[in-house]
């Protein structure tokens, strides 16, 4: 076992940064893939911010993927890629076909549909979030691999019709995105959204994980399967998220 595991390159690196980006805290996670690789999740408006963090830890990023489509979760990817390409790096872009709509020039539209209509305050938090957003170079299926790493997609619609987490086993990490938060689920209001199916799906396929799965939601603190099974405070939402 122990063999095994040193043979395997993200395990050997294996680490994990949050940087909380943008007006609605968003988390992205840097997730190294080697000793000077990561991939990169989510990444929130603050594009700057989380190119200056993934140098500062010297890793390059190689692929961006989104947990779902909506604008505080891809924001600065855009900025990040135009970035290492000026360093001759070549970022790939992933997202699941359900929330493709998100990204690049229908972008704007779908996700101003998110918020509600003359309202001062949702209107100040979209222009600070909308920037232009790529299309995707892939797209990702329930139980497909990401490249370069053991991250597995789990399919999880609800907040969206492509929401997904990111799954490793042998590090034991979950990215939920808004699946699933610290006490909490995302927001299940929005006209693509279905609360049941969001439990339905938690209930089949990330319940069944192993307990001390420790949990990397798209806001909010982080958490483990074991903490959110056991108190059953996460059926409600409550925030705007
Ligand atoms: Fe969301």
């Amino acid at each position: 076992m122990l063999a095994s595991r040193r043979m395997n390159v993200y395990s050997l690196y294996y680490m994990v940064e949050r940087i909380i980006t943008g007006p609605l805290h968003t988390n992205s996670f840097v997730v190294s893939t080697g000793r000077k690789s990561c991939l990169l999740i989510d990444p929130g408006v603050d594009a700057e911010k989380i190119w200056q963090s993934m140098e500062r830890i010297n890793l390059t990023p190689h692929t961006i993927v989104f947990t779902h489509g909506h604008i505080d979760h891809t924001a600065g990817a855009l900025e990040i890629i135009e970035h290492y390409r000026e360093k001759g790096v070549e970022i790939r872009v992933g997202i699941h076909s359900s929330d493709a709509d998100y990204l690049g020039l229908n972008g704007e539209e779908i996700n101003r549909k998110l918020l509600p209509v003359n309202n001062e305050e949702a209107d100040e938090v979209f222009t600070q979030l909308f920037k232009p957003r790529p299309q995707a170079d892939f797209y990702f299926s329930d139980g497909d691999s990401l490249p370069e790493s053991d991250l597995q997609v789990i399919h999880t619609p609800g907040h969206t019709e492509g929401s997904v987490c990111f799954y490793s086993e042998v590090n034991s990490a979950l990215f939920t995105g808004d699946s699933l938060f610290f006490d909490a689920l995302g927001r299940t209001d929005y006209t693509s959204s279905n609360k049941d199916d969001l439990l339905n799906v938690l209930n089949s396929k990330i319940f069944q994980l192993p307990p001390e799965t420790r949990i990397y939601p798209g806001h909010g603190p982080l958490s483990s399967l074991e903490r959110e099974i056991r108190d059953d405070s996460f059926k409600t939402n409550h925030g705007m998220i």
